[in-house]
């Protein structure tokens, strides 16, 4: 039983490793008495945050008791206006233009099993006694309002998953300017913080910083989770690594606008919160109406960096992607995009499809400029059918042409978009989101559907549905290229235009339900511009997403790495392309290339018909080691060894559930004159089993064994690199963007 109750005062909730400790104050509100490592359970908690027995300073008592003020109180769900000055994670504004509410405890109810959120993607229970659900219920007398702070915990995983449901109990509409997912607080602010930060081409850099006093916030006013900063906010103690320490990690299941923030307030606590951005929200709440947040995931490690992370991926993996593809290995795919970008017809299609055939590739994708008259981006969006120009005899003739060659067929489609030259905004110029009395901003050429009205949502199902019907698609790549702008709907009134960018996003979430439970077989790949919004929200109905149009291999280090702080590997997908890259240039060696992209959802984005013979049998040996490894590579548990953000060297591994076998790959970006060797402690692996791994000094192939606990405490030693005098037949790493993938395989079980 994952949950004890003590006198229904004290709350208890108890994971693997994990304990959540909240407890009742005098006042009606709950305090946030613990959130750590495991404590055995107790029947009283009130001695692990005692208040202090003299006032501090001149605060506010607002219980006239001149020892208690919610100033210093650390708090479950903290209001504002009374005494306490740091964020609020909710505030509502009743008719009379107060903004002040005063939540108090009313009662609490635990349910077996993980109930859904009603039209928002979330993690999901499969059997009922796997988890259990505390739902605690608040109510404000005075504003008639009822608020349930719901709460799971696994009993075999270290997560706490939040979310707040708020319901207006009374006759008056209220609004809602700011109503958090989570919030939390601890007790020090001897932390250090890490976020994802970046850009297009750019996304996910790992920035890790010292807390200081005073508020931080990252937060989206781009309309998607955006990849500025990715919905994910870490505390970790300042000499917390990959492997050792202790760290947190809140992320939110959402694709929106969210705000994650970390105060340290003037008595050194800490409180940490994640939720819907407040900025440019307000949601009128009326008579018996209700209103849930999204989720947010807690996740506590004792064991570094890598053990948050491998927390948030086998959740993900195991309870929150669903369907078909859920634990299935990922097709080879080639992409055309970067082969051809919007010049091409159907015989240099089904010819690429011939080619990537020949290597072993098992599915082909259709990109970009498939209908009609989209010969560049200022054209087409929203009229989903073939440009018979390119593709004379269909899509469905096309794609039957691609499965001849032995190859799955895969499409393109950005759902949410229109252009001004289509036939559809001709018929339908008002389903554009933008205030029609203002100019309206472009992004690479189009505009937004307003997915807030319903009939716009039915036509993007049936198109969509239509476009898979006709080609029979077992893939699909659904992108999102631009930020919202000029945010305002005429499908709602002016008071309640605050309401519009969740409108939209829960109008996303409804299409894609619709259309992936239409095609429980299909793979689904989220897409925006690359990773502008890979969130878990996106991985809810769509299990993997394209990581980044950055496909160069030195940059992708840094984007993969940062991206697995919180995301499994399978959701990430990686290619390799033709150099000099695309988007910075950069000539990389092939091997290089496909050393970093062979850990994710693994696929090429070059013309194979371009290369030489000597890079098409390379290729080809890569997909056949790949397919050979591929359940390990996706599915593994993923460990960051080395970060492409402190040196010139990077690696992680993957090691099999059962310990059995393992890949650890190594990167070395610039070669390094008159090198001293590298030593890698490996993780995760058996300490006494015996492993055997090969590897490769130039020509010569050599094989031996370790124990796990020498791999893991001494460390592996990456072979020779070249000395700088003198380069033999044995040489292996030469020259710049050098790396080395190695299998170990268990040949006595310890
Ligand atoms: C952005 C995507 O990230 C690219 O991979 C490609 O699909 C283009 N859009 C097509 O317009």
């Amino acid at each position: 039983m994952p949950i004890f109750v003590h006198d229904s005062r004290q709350f208890h909730l108890q994971g693997r490793n994990v304990s959540y400790v909240i407890r009742l104050l005098d006042n009606g509100q709950l305090e946030q008495t613990y959130f750590g490592k495991k404590v055995a359970d107790r029947s009283d908690f009130s001695g692990l945050a005692p208040l202090p027995a003299e006032p501090l300073g001149n605060a506010n008592f607002p219980l006239k008791d001149s020892s208690f003020s919610l100033e210093w109180t650390r708090q479950e769900y903290p209001s504002f206006g009374t005494s306490d000055f740091r964020e609020p994670a909710l505030q509502l504004t009743e008719s009379i233009g107060s903004r002040l509410s005063h939540f108090t405890f009313s009662a609490y109810d635990i349910v077996k099993g993980k109930p859904s959120l009603a039209g928002l993607p979330a993690v999901y229970a499969e059997a009922e006694d796997e988890c259990e659900t505390l739902n605690i219920t608040l109510e404000d007398d005075i504003l008639n309002a009822r608020l349930i702070l719901s709460y799971t915990v696994f009993h075999d995983r270290d997560v706490i998953l939040r979310h707040v449901e708020l319901t207006n109990t009374g006759k008056e509409s209220f609004s809602i300017n700011r109503l958090m997912s989570a919030s939390i607080d601890l007790p020090h602010s001897d932390f250090e913080r890490i976020q994802l930060d970046g850009a297009w081409i750019r996304e996910r850099h790992l920035n890790r910083a010292k807390l200081q006093p005073g508020l931080h916030v990252i937060d989206s006013k781009k309309g998607v989770s955006s990849s500025w900063h990715n919905p994910f906010l870490a505390l970790c103690s300042p000499d917390t690594s990959e492997n050792e320490g202790e760290a947190i990690g809140l992320n939110l299941i959402y694709s929106g606008n969210f705000r994650a923030s970390v105060e340290v307030d003037t008595y050194d606590t800490t409180r940490l919160m994640i939720g819907l951005n407040p900025f440019d929200f307000s949601w009128t709440l009326g008579s018996g109406e209700s209103f849930q947040t999204p989720e947010a995931v807690l996740v506590y490690s004792a064991s570094g960096l890598n053990g948050i992370s491998q927390s948030f991926h086998s959740l993900y993996q195991d309870r929150l992607i669903r369907g078909a593809w859920k634990t299935k290995e990922r097709p080879v795919l080639l992409n055309n995009w970067e082969a051809t970008y919007f010049d091409f017809d159907e015989k240099k299609l089904v010819s690429l499809a011939d080619s990537a055939s020949d290597l072993g590739i098992e599915l082909f994708v259709l990109d970009d400029g498939w209908f009609e008259g989209r010969n560049n981006d200022k054209t087409s969006l929203g009229d989903w059918t073939a440009d018979l120009k390119k593709l004379p005899e269909g899509l469905g003739s096309l794609a039957d042409k691609v499965r001849e060659k032995k190859v799955s067929f895969g499409i393109w489609v950005e759902p949410e978009m229109i252009s001004e030259k289509s036939r559809l905004y001709e018929t339908h110029p008002e389903w554009v989101l933008r205030a029609p009395h203002r100019p309206h901003t472009p992004g690479r050429h189009q505009m937004v559907l307003d997915l807030t009205k319903q009939d716009v949502q039915d036509y993007i199902i049936e198109e969509i549905c239509k476009v898979l019907e006709e080609s029979n698609a077992s893939y699909v790549k659904w992108d999102m290229n631009r930020t919202l702008t000029e945010v305002y709907s005429d499908s709602l009134p002016a008071d309640r235009q605050g309401e519009v960018l969740h409108r939209y996003t829960l109008g996303l979430y409804r299409v894609l339900d619709a259309i992936t439970s239409r095609f429980p077989d299909v793979l689904f790949e989220s897409c925006a511009s690359g990773g502008n919004r890979f969130d878990p929200g996106m991985l809810y109905y769509m299990p993997q997403t394209w990581t980044s149009d950055n496909t160069d291999a030195v940059e992708r280090l840094k984007i993969q790495y940062g991206t697995s702080l919180v995301y499994p590997v399978s959701s990430m997908g990686a290619h390799v392309s033709a150099v000099p890259n695309h988007q910075t240039g950069r000539v990389t060696p092939l091997d290089f290339r496909f050393h970093v992209a062979m850990f994710g959802a693994f696929g090429y984005e070059l013309d194979p018909e371009k290369m030489n013979p000597a890079d098409r049998q390379a290729v080809a040996k890569q997909i056949e080691r790949f397919k050979s490894e591929r359940g390990l590579l996706q599915f593994g548990t993923f460990y960051r060894l080395l970060s492409p953000f402190e040196s010139n060297d990077t690696a992680w591994m993957t090691v099999s559930k059962d310990q059995s076998e393992a890949i650890v790959a190594f990167y070395r970006v610039l070669a390094k004159p008159n090198s001293s060797m590298k030593r890698i402690r490996l993780a995760g692996l058996h300490p006494e089993s015996e492993y055997e791994v090969e590897w490769q000094e130039g020509s010569r192939i050599h094989t031996r064994t370790y124990f796990g606990d020498e791999l893991m405490n001494i460390g592996w030693q990456v072979p020779p690199f070249y000395n700088g005098t003198v380069k033999t037949a044995h040489t292996h790493f030469y020259g710049d963007f050098q790396s080395a993938v190695w299998k170990f395989r268990e040949v006595k079980k310890g």
